[in-house]
């Protein structure tokens, strides 16, 4: 199961009203399309996952196939009346080793959400040391990103990745795991990000939601890292949008102690000039 993160406040950011058409742009497991289906929205979904497609058919709503960066050429002319962001990867994703994202279950060296060119495992045994030292700082914050790559291609002459339980553990050779943290979490998701091209992707999302909002539109984006908040804090700032909180909304301690994955979400939310008007209008 996914428990969706931030469900109440992502509705009420969205303002989700009957009738009006909303685009759940990461559909994962559907809690967000169902929600808003159950307020009276309408409701467009994507993923690049085939998986999550597959799972959408139960809601009987149209969902395709497709990533942000395709948006524009499919959805060229649609307005939406609010458009919603949940990056990153769903618990279907993780909890399934087949996937390859797990460093707790055993799994091909995978990581890919839907139709990358690259897999976990052609980064970890075909970049040179210094590239993988660099993508493992950029995308993981990881502090031993120079001593992990090492041992990384030190442990591929012998032997080529292929598992990924096989890269955790030498990943935590470099950085021991303590209790509540798992030393290859940063590692894996700084790869996982690279494979499926997370940040250009949300570039092209938001760049594509920026110019697709009805008047009065809101728009929702709930990040896990600090370089997919940023990006999203920048694009909005720079946005002909206008910041609906002004403070990013963060789960209560009672989300965190209920569903643990929810601990790193950070929710913004922007509406349209239109509806900033609007709202200084009634503050007057
Ligand atoms: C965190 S989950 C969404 C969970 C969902 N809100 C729910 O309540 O079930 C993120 C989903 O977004 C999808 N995704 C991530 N990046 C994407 C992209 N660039 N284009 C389309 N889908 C993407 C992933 O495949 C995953 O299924």
């Amino acid at each position: 199961m996914h428990q969706p993160v931030l469900l109440n406040d992502m509705l009420a950011c969205l303002n989700v009203s009957k009738g009006k058409i909303y685009l759940d742009a990461t559909f994962g497991g559907g809690g967000y399309s169902q929600a808003i289906l159950e307020q009276g929205g309408q409701v467009i979904a994507i993923d690049r996952d085939q998986d999550a497609i597959d799972r959408a058919k139960h809601l009987g709503i149209s969902c395709f196939h497709m990533t942000f960066s395709e948006l524009e050429s499919i959805f060229p002319d649609t307005l939406f009346d609010g458009i919603v962001f949940d990056f990153g990867v769903s618990s279907f994703q993780i909890d399934e080793a087949e996937r390859g994202f797990s460093f707790q279950k055993d799994g091909p060296l995978d990581m890919r959400m839907g139709k990358s060119t690259i897999s976990a495992k052609d980064v970890v045994n075909d970049l040179k040391e210094k590239d993988l030292a660099d993508l493992i700082f950029s995308y993981g914050d990881e502090p031993r990103s120079r001593s992990i790559a090492h041992a990384i291609c030190t442990h591929r002459q012998q032997k080529p990745f292929t598992s990924t339980l096989q890269l955790a553990q030498v990943i935590r050779s470099v950085v021991p795991s303590k209790p509540g943290f798992d030393g290859a979490t940063l590692t894996f998701q700084a790869i996982r990000m690279y494979v499926n091209d997370e940040l250009r992707e949300i570039h092209h999302g938001l760049t594509y939601a920026m110019s697709h909002l009805s008047p009065l539109g809101r728009l929702v984006c709930v990040s896990f890292h600090s370089l997919e908040d940023r990006l999203v804090k920048n694009a909005l700032k720079a946005s002909p949008l206008t910041l609906f909180n002004k403070k990013v909304i963060i789960p209560s301690n009672a989300e965190i102690h209920a569903n643990p994955r929810s601990r790193s979400a950070r929710l913004r939310c922007a509406c349209n000039n239109l509806e900033n008007q609007h709202i200084k209008k009634f503050e007057k």
